[in-house]
């Protein structure tokens, strides 16, 4: 299917407060210059924001990661998790159209979808709450026919189950996924041949529908504010959102003149006005410069990047704002921590990897 941006596009796009602290949380998962490596749950939080994914949203990302907007398009038009163009309000409908489903009634489910919602895949119901298309194996092949409704998997499904699901949903409810037929998971319809003692009835429902049902996101679009419950690996998740950036401009492609050259993603000669400048984040300690040089002693620099955390750019800005030796970052006090780290762009980071006791051994040596 030919997957294109759709031909009605909003001006803007710009994370809500929750949804910024938590994207800027995703991407502290990867190591340093590897952030691009969050381009996925960072488009998947942009759709669950929106409704589907625009192409402001998509340049946003682009900015937020340091990547060409077109790679960042690439991953979207790829996998057809992203909803290109406007879907139903309540749940958009993807039913799997591959063999198995195919063979087990997959047409069926389509003409139920062609009936209550729109002769056409992609169309939105005329009600505006739903939303349909047919889509490649989803991995559920022993339990066809089936459908992803939201972020959850029904299975063995009828026409007329479908079509009761959907009455479900307009009425506000949300269906249990899983096997409709009465099946725990994927055992065979006539019951187990064997593993007859094992105990699968610790949980009502099988591993998959019971975190479904517990988690109960399946129709709902998540927010952000479970952002303590999923980035456990920030310390500080429960701190206050960082400022959002402006909604991204829609632009043809990035000119070679701005290209960020660093990590914080501002030109050389930003991050030495930057450096001089108020922060744009406001820290929860007062801040306080450290001692910096204007250029490596005679000796010459030390090589930073054997702290774990700095990379190639990230050494770059430290030499921007004047630091060149492991002895100038081993005695920095909190008040000191939080003036560099207010001029970085990923915050928290040289506590997280304690550098100052790094840069202590490695002046030691
Ligand atoms: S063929 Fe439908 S889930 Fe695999």
């Amino acid at each position: 299917m030919l997957r294109r941006l759709y031909h009605d596009q909003p001006e803007t796009f710009a994370f809500t407060p929750d949804n910024q602290k938590w994207a800027e949380a995703q991407m502290k998962k990867f190591p340093e210059g590897r952030q691009a490596s969050a381009v996925i749950p960072l488009l998947w939080r942009a759709q669950e924001q929106h409704g589907w994914l625009t192409r402001p949203a998509i340049e946003y990302v682009g900015q937020m990661l340091d990547l060409a907007y077109i790679r960042v398009l690439e991953v979207a038009s790829f996998y057809f998790m992203f909803q290109l163009q406007p879907v139903g309000s309540i749940a958009h409908i993807q039913v799997c159209g591959t063999l198995s489903c195919m063979i087990c009634g997959a047409e069926d489910l389509i003409g139920v979808c062609k009936d209550k919602i729109a002769e056409k895949a992609h169309e939105v119901s005329a009600d505006g709450k739903f939303s349909w298309e047919e889509v490649e194996c989803l991995g559920s092949c022993a339990n066809a026919p089936m459908a992803q409704i939201g972020k959850d998997y029904y299975e063995d499904l009828t026409a007329e189950r479908l079509s009761e699901i959907i009455d479900e949903l307009a009425a506000g409810q949300v269906p249990v996924p899983g096997p409709q037929n009465g099946r725990f998971a994927a055992e065979p319809l006539k019951g187990l041949t064997s593993l007859r003692d094992y105990d699968s009835g610790k949980t009502k429902y099988n591993a998959s529908v019971q975190a479904a049902v517990e988690i109960g996101d399946t129709v709902k679009r998540i927010d952000g504010t479970e952002v303590p419950l999923l980035t456990p690996w920030v310390k500080d998740a429960a701190a206050k959102p960082a400022k959002p950036k402006a909604a991204a401009k829609p632009k043809a492609a990035k000119p070679a003149a701005k290209k960020p050259i660093d990590e914080t993603g501002i030109t050389k000669q930003q991050a030495v006005a930057k450096s001089k400048a108020k922060p744009d984040v406001s820290a929860d300690i007062a801040e306080e410069q450290p001692l910096t040089l204007d250029a490596a002693r005679e000796t010459g620099a030390d090589d930073l990047k054997k702290i774990s955390g700095v990379g190639p750019k990230l050494e770059g800005v430290l030499n921007d704002l004047g630091f060149w030796h492991f002895d100038q970052i081993a005695d920095w006090t909190d008040a000191q921590v939080a003036w560099v780290d207010s001029r970085l762009k990923f915050k928290g980071r040289i506590i997280r990897d304690n550098w100052m006791a790094q840069a202590k051994e490695l002046a030691e040596k």
